[in-house]
């Protein structure tokens, strides 16, 4: 079985996924006693440490297959208190004072979390390494090429998925009923196949009146890296042209509505 553990761990939500996916979960970290509690309870075999991860020693903890990551995101996003902070600056360009300044002393906390993945690649060297944060982290924060370019010095190869959990699923795992904008990247080690990591939600095409799997395309001159659902259009049907948008699950489908006193709709 394919091992993992998972860093910036919360309750849980990653590790559902894996263990739903047939990986085993070894050890699960966060410095939060609660999240630490709940996901103990939620995942009981595995081994928890409560701990700065910051201030871990990476040698102290099991190796493992594959490495989950959240690295906190508060920082780029509108909650965070980053509403409008946006740089122009386009995916892979080097920081250029003219396309904008980017305030770094709000990075501090999300450089800190993310050194921590290439601190523990660099001990472990995992097989694959997966990291989950908002799509803003790769504008916002100056380094984020950098942090890039570290991991693929270690011998990666690396794979980027920018989509709205509204759009992901697949047979026996529906989308989420919400609109969760995430940035993953996949590092996969020299010498090992990388997954197929496309995004294909089906969407009904108004044109050949069915539903087609869609495609993600990107709008000319927009960056790759861009996951706002109200943003320019990031999915649609090239093979049709009919720009079909993925018909989200409703919100109302997901809590037990058997005790409210009123009725949901769609
Ligand atoms: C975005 S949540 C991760 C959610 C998780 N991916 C899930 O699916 O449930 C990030 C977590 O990192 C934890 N965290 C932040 N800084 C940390 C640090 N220095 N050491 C350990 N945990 C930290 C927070 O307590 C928070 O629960």
């Amino acid at each position: 079985m394919v091992t993992f553990k998972s860093l910036f761990c919360g309750a849980g939500g990653d590790a559902q996924g894996l263990t739903e996916a047939g990986f085993e979960l070894v050890l699960a970290a966060n410095h939060w006693p609660r999240a630490i509690e709940t996901h103990a309870a939620n995942f009981p075999a595995a081994e928890h440490l409560c701990a700065d991860i910051n201030n871990t020693d990476m040698r102290r903890l099991p190796t493992t297959d594959v490495l989950w990551a959240s690295p906190i995101c508060t920082e780029g996003t509108p909650a965070g208190g980053n509403a409008g902070k946006r740089s122009t600056r386009m995916d892979g360009q080097l920081p250029i004072e003219a396309f904008g300044h980017i305030e770094q002393a709000g990075f501090e906390r999300t450089r800190a979390t993310f050194h921590d993945v290439i601190r523990a690649t660099e001990i472990h060297g995992y097989k694959v390494v997966l990291v989950e944060n908002v799509p803003d982290v790769a504008w916002r924060w100056e380094l984020f090429d950098w942090w890039c370019q570290g991991m693929i010095r270690l011998r990666y190869r690396m794979q980027i998925v920018c989509a709205t959990s509204a759009h992901l699923g697949g047979d026996g795992n529906e989308p989420a009923a919400q609109w969760r904008d995430r940035l993953y990247l996949c590092f996969t080690r020299d010498g090992i196949p990388e997954p197929d990591l496309t995004v294909n939600p089906p969407a009904w095409c108004h044109k050949c009146e069915a539903d087609v799997d869609a495609v993600q395309t990107w709008k000319p001159g927009t960056m790759r890296i861009l996951g706002h659902p109200t943003g320019p259009n990031p999915v649609s049907a090239s093979a049709t042209g009919a720009n079909p948008w993925p018909t989200p699950r409703c919100s109302a489908s997901r809590p037990d509505w058997r005790n409210s006193r009123s009725s949901a709709r769609c």
